[in-house]
């Protein structure tokens, strides 16, 4: 169509236009043409006075009509390039994998079965915190309780955590106060690690500090226990059909001057209805019996650990509370009273008497 043609049409294109309130889109619905085609014409329409300038087009018609008309039709080729990100639907797909995963181990954490095989009486003694490599460390005791969880018929052990003071950031410091290095106490806490047959390891605040890619993630542990973070909670099935619960964390939450068990009896008498509840975390020791409504008997316990001599509770002017730093529970199945279920020893090697002297009986 020749320009001439065209804006003799125009005077009805302009008709058009106004009875469409100033709309493009409406026009060329009308006039069954492409956007672009009136946004010329008004153009056109506005050179020769036909439209005042006030009468101007929507502005989101205006954006729609460079989208299609302009940007619809580069002049040259778009490349075609491998995004670096992951897709959003893959990315959703791997979310909802991992969010299963992460829920399948947390649920399967809340209370660990672990099927006993020895019959008869059993011990399960529970280290304190070690801090293998301090220089208040009582190797000593450490080395006698070492030895009576591998010698002692029967017997069980677990740690409540810390195994060394691992000190980071401003506290690495605190290696200039002690007489081994930083490389020995890694060798200390790996003869710890893999020289008991552990049933339980638990990492306790010390030990965190690691972070990820903590080496004792990739050492052997004998007897292959549980090695956890923080916590751990297991169920014993022993083989004559019965169920002991022991529910071990580095502390439990809640602290009172006067009762230094306090936080571990909370924990039975609000949350759990455990038979053996244990901590560590204060280097304090202590012991408490809550009652369960069904007369259960919830043996509340913090192990006060092997860091007999220690530079922060003198400066703090803590008092000494540390009269044991392990205990043995000893577990008889068949016994047909609470108070026989588990008894608790704060002199191990007493306790590895008795448990030996009990499995002769049965
Ligand atoms: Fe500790």
């Amino acid at each position: 169509m020749s320009q001439t043609d065209i804006d003799s049409q125009l005077p009805s294109l302009v008709e058009a236009y106004r009875k469409n309130k100033c709309s493009i889109r409406a026009t060329a619905l009308q006039f069954d043409v492409s956007r672009a085609t009136i946004s010329r014409r008004i153009d056109r329409a506005r050179e020769l006075g036909l439209l005042e300038s006030s009468e101007k087009t929507e502005w989101g018609e205006i954006a729609q009509m460079i989208d299609k008309s302009e940007a619809s039709e580069p002049i040259f080729e778009p490349p075609s390039l491998v995004q670096e990100d992951i897709p959003i639907d893959e990315l959703i797909e791997r979310r909802v994998h991992d969010f299963k995963r992460k829920a399948e181990a947390y649920e399967s954490r809340k209370l660990i079965p672990i099927r006993v095989k020895e019959p008869g009486p059993i011990g399960l003694i529970v280290f304190g915190d070690p801090h293998v490599d301090d220089d208040g460390c009582d190797w000593p005791s450490l080395l006698r309780d070492v030895e009576i969880a591998k010698q002692t018929p029967g017997m069980m052990a677990g740690n409540v955590g810390d195994l060394q003071n691992n000190w980071v950031g401003r506290l690495s410091r605190l290696y200039g106060e002690q007489s081994t290095n930083k490389r020995q106490a890694w060798q200390l806490t790996e003869w710890l690690a893999t020289e008991v047959p552990w049933l339980f390891l638990i990492k306790g605040n010390h030990d965190m500090w690691t972070g990820t890619g903590d080496p004792l993630d990739y050492m052997k542990i004998p007897g292959q226990g549980v090695l956890e973070e923080w916590s751990v909670r297991m169920a014993l099935h022993l083989p004559n059909g019965r169920e002991v619960r022991v529910n071990c964390r580095h502390d439990f939450p809640g602290h009172s001057q006067w009762n230094l068990v306090h936080g571990v009896s909370k924990a039975a008498q609000m949350h759990y209805s455990d038979h053996i509840l244990l901590a560590g975390h204060k280097h304090v020791s202590g012991y408490n019996i809550v009652m369960q409504r069904d007369g259960m008997l919830s043996h509340c316990i913090r192990i006060g650990g092997y860091k007999k001599y220690d530079s922060y509770a003198k400066v703090g002017g803590f008092e000494d509370h540390n009269f044991a730093s392990s205990c043995v529970c000893v577990i008889d199945p068949d016994a047909t009273t609470a108070t026989g279920l588990v008894q608790v020893f704060w002199d191990v090697e007493y306790a590895a008497d008795y448990l030996t002297f009990l499995k002769k009986k049965v």
